[in-house]
């Protein structure tokens, strides 16, 4: 279908139900949820996640996630478990994924697993997403609303500087809160993390009293998202920089004079909700990109992931 342009929905009852009704109609709707923007399709519809791929240029091998409004839709497409329970209880709604095998008369399209036998649900915390999931009633697949490889949206004018032109809306409920995308943890076979995120992996661990295993970068079959270079700006980054070089512009963590500061408390939840912004930000000087050292506890550790992908040898 040829769009018009990309249409802006306020996020209020009106703009909730005509979002929904895009989805209805098959059409790729971007909206607010407190970790990032989603770009969201019908996950029972293969066109639609079709498009959702297309308007990203995502790899297909690349699977998404399934948003659902509630621990009971879940369980309708996945195996649940007494793990599941347990993190569900903890952490949903909220940034927290879990993949989890696939039940035997699911409706999810193929295309949303990228074939694999387990599906990867969330049911998100931001009172938008849950609006919108709820007024569908049913299941959108939704990866972050950025063309592949790119840094993360975090605002609607964000999404419509990557996608505008591509997808039929924008549920536009202003920044999101958390900043990073959701923890993803597998509970396919042994509980292990496959991405740092939104929860921190030490809360994870005291949930389930058990050590997660690490994801091993190598291992494409179990997070085929993984990839290496990722959330990349056009500029080169340096990262655990002390002082910016040449014509670097700093960005900064703590106490440092800097160009911009992600927490100058040295705040990680406010670095985490300020990261992907500043990424925008820094790549829009057009100048290359140094960054302060930031600790690796906590959402430390899902800030660093994503700094060391933004670093990452770019593929072309
Ligand atoms: O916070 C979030 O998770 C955001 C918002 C929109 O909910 N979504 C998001 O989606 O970050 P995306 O597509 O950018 O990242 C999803 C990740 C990918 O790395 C993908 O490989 C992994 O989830 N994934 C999806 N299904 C999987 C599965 N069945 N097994 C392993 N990894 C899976
Ligand atoms: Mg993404």
């Amino acid at each position: 279908m040829i769009l018009n342009g990309t249409l802006d929905l306020a996020a209020d009852p009106g703009g909730i139900a005509k979002a929904a009704d895009f989805l209805r109609q098959g059409l790729l709707v971007a909206f607010a949820t407190e970790t990032v923007y989603g770009l969201g399709g019908d996950a029972r519809n293969s066109d639609a996640v079709a498009g959702i791929y297309h308007a990203k240029g995502r790899p297909s091998f690349n699977p998404l996630i399934a948003h659902v409004a509630s621990v009971e839709a879940a369980q309708r497409f996945v195996e649940w478990s007494d793990r599941a329970e347990a993190l569900a209880a903890a952490f949903w709604p909220g940034p927290l994924t879990l993949v989890l095998p696939l039940r035997a008369n699911h409706s999810i399209s193929p295309l949303v697993t990228a074939g694999l036998d387990t599906l990867a649900v969330r049911v998100p915390a931001h009172g938008t997403a849950r609006a919108l999931l709820t007024a569908f009633d049913g299941p959108v697949a939704a990866p972050s609303a950025n063309p592949s490889g790119q840094i993360s949206p975090t605002t609607a004018a964000h999404v419509r500087a990557g996608l505008d032109g591509r997808i039929a809306a924008i549920l536009d409920d202003g920044p999101c809160g958390v900043g990073l995308e959701s923890t993803i943890v597998g509970l396919a076979g042994e509980p292990a993390l496959l991405r740092p995120g939104g929860v921190a992996l030490e809360q994870i661990e005291t949930v389930l009293d058990a050590q997660l295993h690490l994801h091993q970068a190598s291992d494409m079959l179990t997070a085929p998202g993984q990839l290496q270079s990722h959330y990349a700006p056009d500029a080169p980054v340096r990262l655990n920089a002390g002082t910016p070089q040449g014509d670097e512009v700093l960005l900064g963590f703590g106490q440092v004079s800097c160009d911009l500061n992600l927490s100058e408390d040295g705040n990680l939840t406010e670095a985490a909700a300020n990261l992907f912004s500043a990424l925008h930000r820094v790549n829009s000087m057009g100048r290359p990109i140094a960054v302060s050292p930031i600790p690796d506890h906590g959402l430390g550790a899902a800030i660093n992931d994503r700094l060391r992908r933004a670093a990452a040898p770019r593929d072309s």
